[in-house]
């Protein structure tokens, strides 16, 4: 055996064992696993972050001057400007239980990807042009957290988790809708709030074109072989594919994919006798169904996203609107109650749980202290995004490798490579 391919086997032995139970690191979640792709994650957490300045700045726990325009935040150092006597001890202890809240969350709108039921859903994506039945879910799901969270002896841990998904809903619509192809350069101010979000192309009328797309056939790597049984890799690359009378009528559309169903468990195909966009990426068959291609933005790699450059621009409005439903949502609740939901200003019981985790060491599953976000309300999120992203594969580089200088870059990008094969591996055999 040469050496190479014992250490493919070592590298194969070791993803698998590490990738038994859930996907252990954002980075390599679907929906914005790869490279420098933004993650639910780093959408939800920066969103937060931005909010929570917003809850100080309301409560007057922080002045609007005490502000650094130019600095990004991360949550311990919004504690510190509004408790500037508190220890860095404090800090870490009262602030402890909102992250472990916030880690719920996180955790609950990853998992829309993968459980059995919502990972197929149209309506938990805004796929398959499931505007109304995306937009009812959010509303409902925000009922419930409104109603739980407003019953005093309630416990939160339910309102948390439809928090989380219904955040992964709100998101996924920028990623997978033509709101960005539209030229829209705002959020859609009535998701969240109504059940009509806009005009939807209606079911008989075109909305993707073939041209514009191209067919990318690349070989595959034997481990690609080996884990995506599927070689060689075919996929497109899109660019201005959606409709020009979509586009001039202004009408919301979304990508079909393979193997979904609907509400009541009936399949949703993508249709046969007019020319629909798909989702679009390597895994999904109907992108290869007349209109072919596809229109996600949800990575920046095209072999997952067809649109992956307009990656960025989506993700950009995903914080933004995730930031403003997070505010609307404590206009809805008020502060107290917006408090108790994230723990904001925890309960003695609260610290107390907190205080035995720390003595316990225990880990965050999707949480990450050092993301931080800038808090205007401008284009400067761009920056904070490519930012935050490579402080977190520094990060992770860190936790894989621990302290040794000499682990070449390529080395890590093999790994990572392995690992995103592993995880399309898994979903293909769960299809
Ligand atoms: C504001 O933040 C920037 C970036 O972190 C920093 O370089 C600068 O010194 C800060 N300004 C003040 C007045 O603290
Ligand atoms: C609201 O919460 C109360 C108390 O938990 C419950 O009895 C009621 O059914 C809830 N209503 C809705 C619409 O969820
Ligand atoms: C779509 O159906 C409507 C009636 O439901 C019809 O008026 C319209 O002409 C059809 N459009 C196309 C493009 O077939
Ligand atoms: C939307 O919901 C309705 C039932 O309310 C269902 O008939 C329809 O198939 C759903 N559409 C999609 C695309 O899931
Ligand atoms: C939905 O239908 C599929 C078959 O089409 C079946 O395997 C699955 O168990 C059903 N799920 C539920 C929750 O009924």
């Amino acid at each position: 055996m040469s050496n190479n391919i014992k250490t493919y086997l070592a590298y194969f032995c070791l993803l698998v064992i590490s990738i038994t139970g859930f996907i252990p690191h954002p980075s390599v979640r679907l929906g914005g696993q790869a490279g420098e792709s933004i993650t639910h994650t780093e959408i939800t957490q920066q969103a937060f972050i931005r909010s929570l300045a917003r809850y100080f700045l309301d409560t007057h726990a922080i002045r609007t001057q005490e502000i650094n325009h130019s600095h990004e935040y991360t949550i311990d150092e919004l504690y510190h400007l509004a408790y500037p006597h508190w220890t860095t001890k404090q800090v870490r202890q009262r602030s402890y239980p909102l992250k472990s809240i916030l880690d719920t969350i996180l955790v609950e709108n990853g998992l829309v990807d993968f459980d059995a039921w919502t990972k197929k859903l149209p309506a938990a994506h805004f796929d398959s042009e499931a505007f109304s039945n995306g937009s009812r879910r959010i509303l409902e799901l925000r009922r419930q957290i409104i109603n739980d969270t407003r019953t005093k002896a309630k416990i939160l841990t339910e309102a948390r988790k439809c928090l989380g998904q219904l955040l992964h809903t709100l998101q996924d619509f920028y990623s997978h809708s033509n709101w960005i192809e539209l030229g829209k350069t705002d959020i859609n101010d009535r998701l969240g709030i109504h059940e009509n979000i806009g005009p939807v192309a209606a079911s008989n009328q075109s909305t993707c074109t073939s041209s514009g797309c191209t067919k990318i056939r690349v070989r595959c790597s034997l481990y690609q072989k080996i884990t995506l049984n599927k070689c060689p890799l075919e996929y497109y690359e899109c660019k201005n594919n959606i409709q020009p009378e979509i586009i001039a009528q202004g009408l919301l559309t979304s990508g079909y994919s393979s193997n979904q169903h609907n509400e009541n468990n009936d399949s949703i195909t993508k249709p046969i006798n007019v020319e629909k966009c798909s989702h679009g990426s390597v895994m999904d068959i109907t992108s290869h169904q007349p209109a072919v291609g596809g229109i996600n933005k949800d990575t920046t790699i095209p072999l997952y996203s067809p649109h992956f450059d307009l990656h960025y621009e989506a993700a950009n409005l995903a914080v933004i609107a995730t930031e403003q439903f997070l505010n609307d949502l404590r206009r809805d609740l008020g502060n107290d109650d917006f408090d108790r939901l994230f723990a904001i200003h925890p309960t003695v019981e609260e610290l107390h749980a907190a205080s035995k985790a720390i003595a316990h060491m225990r880990k965050w599953q999707f949480f990450s202290s050092s993301i931080s976000s800038g808090l205007s309300l401008t284009a400067r999120l761009m920056k904070n995004f490519r930012q935050s992203v490579k402080e977190r594969l520094k990060k992770i580089k860190w936790n894989l490798f621990g302290n040794s200088k000499d682990i070449l870059k390529e080395d890590f990008v093999f790994r990572r490579r392995r690992k995103r094969d592993l995880i399309l591996r898994r979903r293909q055999q769960l299809h």
